[in-house]
């Protein structure tokens, strides 16, 4: 997908779906009043606080503080990426996606149709050219069955110069297309040739299953590389793929944990014992991306790495790379192989059993961490326990607040036994902001956006250029203003399609905080309006230039001066009039 989804789509998609049926499908709701209930599956528990309001198309939770719109429903109970969100809605709601932004549309579409065609030239070829035997051979004596080369798509690139690239052109690829597919590459004559010739194909899928690249092996140790894969193209960033992910959530309907190994063998090898949760980076170092996208699968990773020097480095810059993910709640552990294993040889000699034994046993990160800094000091003298405490700061300092990192901190310092040095972690600089114990104070200017997400058809009560909204001092009148010129432009947008215009911002965080406030008010529209009413007469007499004046000169230290107090009354006699 190319661009960005334009604004109007999201809002017109949110008024067309109906949250409370999104909800229902997979947590049957109960009607209580003007809301439904259930019990909250973001969190366990026996008695339901976990409320769906149609009016506002959003949920909230009052047990954990789990809240959002349909969008943010599917993302955090069906664990999907936003876009992927947008699209299920919009299937549910019969709408079509508009293409928009960078053009690009069309481009990867045909992109991705020579790849899919090329995926079925590479299969049928393990099938039906002469000399496939050489390849099933190769398979086989790896441990493979037909079966999970098929469920991997496993495929072979016959030897000759061209001759996948002869059948994309006589299916009307253009020769550019096929080099941007990263499929062949031009020679000297500016003649085709062939990416992968004589290798083991594997297909690379996205998280939505369509090929965007592959891999090859070389059919013997000799041959160099012994790896090929895609070169970078517009479809394919190896630095965020990951091999196997697709697979493995399609074959296992809720995913657990997901095991991290270095190669495409491994991943299939793995499976092939019957360990369908693993997956590849692909001959890249483990990237923030790469954490990030494996984390909304599933909370509980673990890293395979070699045993040896480069295995060691390799998961060390693993684990730097996945601090600032370990939110409470998730999970990260290091598995080290003996020396000279893979996952594949592993497996293959031990079994699925002893393998997941392997897995259970994994370090936990704090395990590892620490192990790894006493290495680096020596933890007998005090001078090795305070440089072991400053090597570990900047580290922890990584991990978002929550009681993992105080647990880790606790371990710092018993780790380094410095009960008396005082030990300071500045908070990050990031706001927390789903906490959901941190009460908003209510003040006047938060109870009239309160409202104002209650019954957004107050907007139209006051006009942009009030008074009240003029006092650009205080960042939340910037905000109510805001809002009500949303409101003015958008009059019948809902709540939900409101705050989906501040996702991931700030002031969203807060707006959805608001959100939830109950109202004490009776559910009775005058009583809203004189309540909105009230708070934006109180807020224009604050906006008074006047009194705005006063208040500085009170603030102020030093004593009022005879002019001052000559221009006060003249300011307020002009006032009066
Ligand atoms: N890799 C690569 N290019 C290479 C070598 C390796 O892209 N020239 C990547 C591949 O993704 C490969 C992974 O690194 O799967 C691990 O490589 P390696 O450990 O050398 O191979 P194995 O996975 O053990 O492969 P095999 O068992 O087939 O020898
Ligand atoms: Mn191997």
């Amino acid at each position: 997908m190319a661009g960005r989804i334009p604004q109007e789509f999201l809002d017109q998609l949110l008024s067309r779906v109906d949250l409370v049926e999104v909800i229902n499908t997979r947590v049957p709701l109960r009607r209580a009043g003007h809301d439904f209930m259930a019990c909250c599956p973001f969190h366990a528990e026996k008695t339901p606080s976990f409320s769906v309001s149609p009016r506002k198309q959003f949920y909230h939770c009052f047990g954990c503080g789990a809240h959002g719109n349909a969008i943010g429903f599917l993302i955090a109970y069906e664990r999907l990426e936003f876009l992927d969100a947008v699209e299920e809605l919009a299937r549910l709601a019969g709408l079509e996606i508009p293409k928009t932004g960078s053009g690009g549309g069309d481009a990867s579409r045909a992109l991705l149709e020579w790849l899919a065609c090329a995926d079925r030239f590479f299969r049928q070829q393990l099938r039906e050219h002469p000399t496939r035997q050489h390849a099933v051979n190769y398979l086989r004596q790896r441990g493979l069955t037909g079966q999970i080369a098929g469920v991997f798509g496993i495929g072979y690139a016959p030897p000759g110069w061209d001759s996948l690239s002869r059948i994309l052109r006589e299916s009307g690829a253009q020769p550019e297309e096929i080099v941007n597919a990263g499929l062949a590459s031009r020679d000297e004559q500016n003649r085709l040739r062939d990416r992968f010739r004589d290798r083991i194909i594997f297909p690379i899928r996205d998280r939505r299953g369509r090929i965007i690249a592959f891999g090859g092996r070389a059919l013997d140790d000799v041959a160099t590389p012994k790896y090929l894969n895609s070169p970078e193209t517009s479809l394919f960033h190896k630095g965020s793929e990951l091999y196997g992910l697709y697979e493995a959530r399609t074959r296992i309907r809720r995913l657990q944990r997901l095991v991290v190994v270095e190669g495409y063998m491994d991943v299939v090898a793995l499976a092939q014992h019957g360990i369908s949760y693993a997956v590849a980076t692909l001959g890249t170092a483990t990237s923030a991306e790469h954490i990030e996208r494996l984390f909304r699968v599933v909370n509980d990773l673990v890293f395979c790495f070699d045993g040896d020097r480069a295995g060691r480095t390799a998961g060390w810059r693993a684990l730097e790379t996945a601090l600032p993910f370990l939110r409470d709640g998730r999970q990260i552990s290091f598995l080290f192989l003996p020396d000279g294993e893979d996952p594949d040889s592993l497996v293959r000699r031990e079994g699925q059993a002893v393998f997941e034994q392997r897995l259970e046993q994994a370090t936990s990160l704090a395990d590892y961490l620490f192990a790894e800094l006493r290495t680096r000091v020596d933890p007998d003298t005090l001078a090795g326990r305070a440089r072991l405490a400053e090597l570990a700061r900047p580290l922890l300092e990584k991990l978002p607040e929550g009681h993992f990192r105080d647990l880790m901190v606790a371990r710092l310092r018993q780790e380094a036994q410095l009960i008396n040095t005082r030990l300071r972690l500045p908070t990050p600089v990031s706001v927390r902001l789903s906490d959901n114990n941190a009460q908003l104070t209510r003040t006047p200017l938060r109870k009239a956006i309160a409202l104002l997400l209650y019954r957004p058809e107050l907007a139209q009560q006051v006009a942009l250029d009030d008074p009240a909204l003029q006092d650009s001092r205080e960042p939340g009148v910037r905000l109510l203003a805001n809002l009500l010129t949303i409101l003015h432009a958008h009059p019948t947008l809902t709540i939900a399609a409101l705050l989906e215009r501040y996702r991931n911002t700030r002031e969203g965080a807060i707006l959805e905080r608001l959100a939830q406030w109950r109202l004490e008010t009776p559910e009775d529209e005058y009583q809203f309006e004189k309540e909105f009413a009230d708070i934006l007469n109180y807020l224009r007499r604050r906006a008074d230039p006047a009194k705005q004046w006063l208040e500085t000169l009170l603030q102020r230290r030093t004593p009022i001066s005879r002019e001052e107090r000559k221009a006060f009354r003249n300011f307020d006699r002009f006032k009066k009039v």
